[in-house]
């Protein structure tokens, strides 16, 4: 009798663990969160600059404005260090950890997750040119598993300020890392704008940031002024740029509040921790049932100058009034 009721117990445990086990996966394949209730997000980042360092502040601070805080969302970050065979190994290693959406910060960051994996949704974070990058075919309906938010540096905007900062300006250098897809679109569009205004432009390419300081030398022989688009191997390294035209004293317009605050002359910018706030969003909508196919990417291309008075006063130059009404932000 004894022995008869243990076995039942016995019965009655396998059966309750047996049943808690398939409702976990079965859980686990139809929604996007763990059996904990918790959602879990891979984040990968190119390197550290500071543009990027807010994209990312600002994406935790979306997805806590959407409801997730650290007690429904758990990240999985990581950073790539500008290495692109670690962009590869992470990618891999973030999709294997088992999170239910992926985030790139930067091109090639989200290059490198849209390799490892053609299902779970990727979102990408502050990817210039979605299309010229080969992430999707289309903005208004990328189709795949891929969306997210591009950042157009306003080209037209940041030559009308050359033109009224730096009349005498006739040759634009323009400096970006031949690596990045995200630089060659802008740095397209840029010549063709410039060109047609009348300047010559005159384009430098670097392999790494080992090779910054040299070209920057040869650079200032050569131009007026110098561009740097929204390349995250220049931005990565930028003070190297300003130390190597020290002497020379070349404007330079780079195309991030980062790079004006250390060092450059001034920009039309848009804001990084916006970026990062509309990203932070789009992931919450992605974990709470949106598709990727169906979500258009979201696109930033309006800016506000960003000026630093002290560089424009190294270099003797006045900074008009209404330039300085407009801005969206003066460095004294
Ligand atoms: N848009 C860049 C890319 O597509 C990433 C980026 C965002 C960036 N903000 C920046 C690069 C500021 C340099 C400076 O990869």
């Amino acid at each position: 009798m004894k022995n008869k009721k243990l076995m039942y117990i016995v019965i009655a445990l396998l059966v309750a663990v047996v049943g808690a086990v398939a409702f976990q996966s079965m859980g686990k394949s139809s929604s996007s969160k763990s059996s904990d209730g918790v959602a879990k997000v891979g984040v990968l980042q190119l390197v550290s600059h500071p543009s990027l360092d807010l994209i990312y502040q600002g994406i935790q601070d979306g997805l806590k404005e959407e409801g997730y805080d650290s007690s429904k969302v758990k990240i999985d970050f990581m950073n790539a260090e500008g290495d692109q065979s670690k962009v590869s190994t992470m990618s891999k290693q973030l999709v294997s950890n088992g999170n239910d959406v992926l985030v790139g910060i930067a091109t090639p960051a989200a290059q490198g997750l849209a390799t490892a994996t053609k299902d779970k949704p990727v979102i990408m974070s502050a990817v210039t040119d979605p299309v010229g990058a080969k992430l999707v075919t289309n903005l208004e309906k990328p189709g795949g598993n891929i969306t997210g938010v591009s950042d157009h540096n306003p080209a037209k905007q940041q030559l009308e300020l050359i033109q009224t900062l730096t009349p005498n300006v006739k040759t634009i250098g323009v400096l970006y890392s031949s690596s990045e897809d995200n630089s060659k679109t802008q740095v397209e569009e840029f010549t063709k704008l410039a060109e047609e205004k009348g300047y010559k432009v005159e384009k430098f390419a670097v392999p790494s940031t080992n090779e910054i300081a040299s070209t920057v030398n040869v650079m200032t022989s050569k131009v007026d002024a110098i561009y740097v688009p929204i390349d995250n191997t220049i931005a990565s390294a930028f003070s190297t740029v300003v130390g190597a035209n020290k002497e020379a004293k070349k404007p330079i317009f780079p195309s991030a509040a980062a790079m004006v605050e250390d060092g450059g002359l001034a920009s039309v910018v848009v804001d990084q921790h916006d970026l990062g706030v509309a990203t932070g969003k789009m992931i919450a909508k992605v974990l709470k049932g949106e598709k990727p196919a169906d979500t258009p990417v979201h696109i930033f291309d309006t800016g506000k100058a960003v000026i630093n008075k002290k560089v424009a006063k190294e270099l003797g130059i006045e900074i008009p009034e209404s330039v300085l009404k407009d801005a969206g932000q003066v460095i004294e």
